[in-house]
């Protein structure tokens, strides 16, 4: 399918220079996200999958889905201050910021085998720190799956030794 229709690029969002990605118009429409869906959870499902990962807010929309489809559990990945019980953390620098990724220590066991999904890879600076926190509790990232990739800021570079999905390419 052409997500890209369905995609709307909002100029100088959230700060000046900014062409932003909303996937509020590709979530819309139920066809469209659901294929997307459904294309992240066929490129998932030989990869026998324990947990998804997904990191807030639209990691969220994108993961919940998959392991609902998948079976499995789903694992938030929350800014400082927003999980309740005893957290890691790890330092990571955004597009446009900076900020802190916290995941309860408890959420994935050594060995288990994640998914990590979001609906974008920028800079990748967000999947670099998630990844971090689930290998810090010994989590094995076995696939990494996103709506778009802004090839022009290579967040790609950072997923080297990851096998990686991106169903659109800007
Ligand atoms: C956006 C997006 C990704 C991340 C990608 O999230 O949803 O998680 O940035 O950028 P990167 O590859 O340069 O790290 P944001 O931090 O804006 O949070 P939100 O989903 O809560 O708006």
């Amino acid at each position: 399918m052409d997500y890209k229709k369905y995609i709307t690029v909002v100029d100088d969002w959230p700060k000046e220079g900014i062409k932003f990605k909303d996937i509020t118009t590709l979530m819309d429409n139920g066809k469209a996200f659901k294929s997307a869906v459904d294309e992240i959870v066929a490129y998932a499902s030989d990869l026998e999958i324990d947990v998804v990962v997904g990191p807030e807010a639209r990691g969220f929309i994108i993961g919940c889905p998959v392991s609902y489809a998948l079976e499995v559990g789903f694992a938030p990945v929350r800014k400082e201050g927003k999980l309740p019980r005893e957290v890691i953390k790890v330092d990571y620098g955004l597009e446009y910021g900076k900020d802190v990724l916290t995941i309860h220590k408890d959420a994935i066991k050594p060995g288990q085998r994640v998914l990590i999904t979001d609906d974008l890879l920028a800079t990748g600076g967000t999947i670099e720190a998630t990844i971090k926190l689930v290998e810090e509790l010994g989590g094995i990232v076995v696939g990494c799956a996103f709506l778009i990739e802004l090839t022009y800021l290579h967040g790609r570079d950072k997923l080297k030794d990851y096998n990686v999905l991106t169903l659109m390419q800007y």
